[in-house]
């Protein structure tokens, strides 16, 4: 018998970190990527796909037909939140992903906030609004009586920009202006989420889920702002490393993961796929702050590494729903990714500047994020370029082994934290 071809729907460090994994697993034949990026279609996967978008579904379908894929993985939440799972199942494909409904646990903050509540997952104490003038009122009360700080969230999609966290009356105020009046999510905006601020340090932690059994992923922790020590402005992601000890594993999958399940099974949501629960540990205990429905990024592009198991073997597991018969093991040390960017970002960046010093890595791995291959050269294409990971026995040792290889490469105009994983320590 053959083996798999698979097609990785998304173009970040994540896809390319799926691809990498994916590429050691003896049971995979051919892997695609659309669109993919300069590293993912050069060394791993390949594609003509560049000129289909992740949302023309009919287009997708087409170049499954076409290149006789067998699984079809997507990373991204945009496709998910649209129903791609929905439509591949129209079409009796194998798509790992959950469907529309349950994509909603990202795609709307209410239908996941209302989900905690019902099911008992710890989460701040919230309140929704549809009405700009009675979620004014709503601040004006809170902010006198309960607490000065709160965060304001748009209800939808807002590529992780909708989340405003609050220190006073005025720019909770404004940050509703923005959302409800002048609409700069548009209909993301429609409602909103006003919340208790909570204080701590923030973990994420991935599991796989059939829909009857979930198997947790290692604990991670990303760094989400653009300057050493936690500070400046937020961005994507600026680098992570797992598995992060801060996270006591054992409670949070009884307080969030059995939880979820229950709940799944009450509301008939039929997810096969990565849950991603975002956790403030608190002093009053963990409180999760997000759930995403796909793999993380950059938070991916430091479990795979540390992966022993094969991914293949989990995924279709998880589509086939047979994830009871699995048990994942990891390596015993630890793995930290460190972000290449742009100059400028995250406010507007510079692109098409040449990429020096790949073929100099070693001891590390660097997953392209916004690169793009041409005339035989990787030139910059993103906000985030590559994602340079190592593993090493120990935390200490993946940092510096990280650094060492990141000081090889070289674009005009690249920064990049040199924090990354040192509270791990
Ligand atoms: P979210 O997209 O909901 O994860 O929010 C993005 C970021 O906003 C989180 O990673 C936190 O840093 C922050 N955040 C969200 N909710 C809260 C909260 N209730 N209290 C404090 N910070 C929060
Ligand atoms: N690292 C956060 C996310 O993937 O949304």
């Amino acid at each position: 018998m053959g083996g798999t071809n698979i097609l990785i729907i998304g173009s970040g460090g994540r896809e390319h970190a799926i691809a990498w994994k994916l590429k050691q697993s003896k049971k995979v034949s051919k892997l695609f990527c659309i669109p993919g990026n300069g590293g993912i279609l050069q060394d791993t996967a390949r594609a003509d796909g560049g000129k289909i978008d992740i949302l023309d579904f009919d287009g997708i379908y087409g170049f499954v037909k076409e290149n006789k894929i067998d699984l079809t993985i997507v990373g991204p939440e945009l496709p998910l939140s649209e129903g791609i799972v929905d439509y591949f199942k129209t079409k009796n494909l194998k798509i790992f992903g959950p469907d529309r409904r349950s994509a909603q646990l990202e795609s709307s903050k209410i239908f996941a906030k209302e989900f905690m509540e019902k099911y008992n997952i710890p989460t701040a104490a919230f309140e929704v609004f549809d009405n700009y003038d009675l979620a004014v009122k709503h601040i004006e009360h809170y902010t006198s009586h309960i607490a000065r700080s709160l965060v304001v969230k748009a209800d939808g999609l807002a590529a992780g920009k909708g989340v405003f966290v609050c220190d006073s009356k005025e720019d909770a105020e404004d940050a509703v202006k923005k959302i409800m009046v002048d609409k700069i999510f548009s209909s993301a905006g429609k409602r909103v989420i006003i919340e208790e601020k909570l204080t701590g340090q923030e973990a994420s932690l991935m599991a796989l889920c059939d829909g009857k059994t979930i198997l947790p992923l290692v604990p991670s922790q990303d760094h989400k702002r653009i300057f050493d020590g936690d500070r400046g402005p937020n961005t994507g992601g600026m680098g992570a490393y797992a598995p992060a000890k801060i996270l006591d594993e054992a409670s949070a999958k009884k307080l969030i993961f059995d939880n979820f399940l229950r709940g799944l099974k009450e509301e008939s949501l039929d997810f096969k796929g990565v849950i991603y629960a975002g956790i403030m540990l608190t002093n009053h205990g963990i409180s999760v702050l997000e759930f995403n429905v796909r793999f993380g990024d950059p938070e991916t592009q430091v479990i795979l590494p540390l992966l022993k198991t094969d991914l293949l073997e989990l995924i279709l597991a998880t589509v086939d729903g047979n994830l009871n018969k699995c048990k994942i093991s990891w390596e015993d040390g630890s793995c930290v990714s460190v972000v290449l960017a742009s100059g400028g970002y995250p406010g507007k960046y510079d692109k098409g500047k040449e990429i020096f010093g790949l073929n100099n890595i070693g001891d590390a791995v660097a997953f392209h994020a916004g690169t793009k291959f041409e005339d035989n050269k990787y030139l910059t294409s993103g906000g985030r370029v590559l994602n340079v990971s190592a593993i090493d026995s120990t935390l200490k040792g993946a940092i510096s082994k990280v650094y060492k290889n990141v000081e090889k490469i070289k674009f005009d105009g690249m920064h990049f934290r040199r924090d990354i994983a040192a509270k791990g320590l």
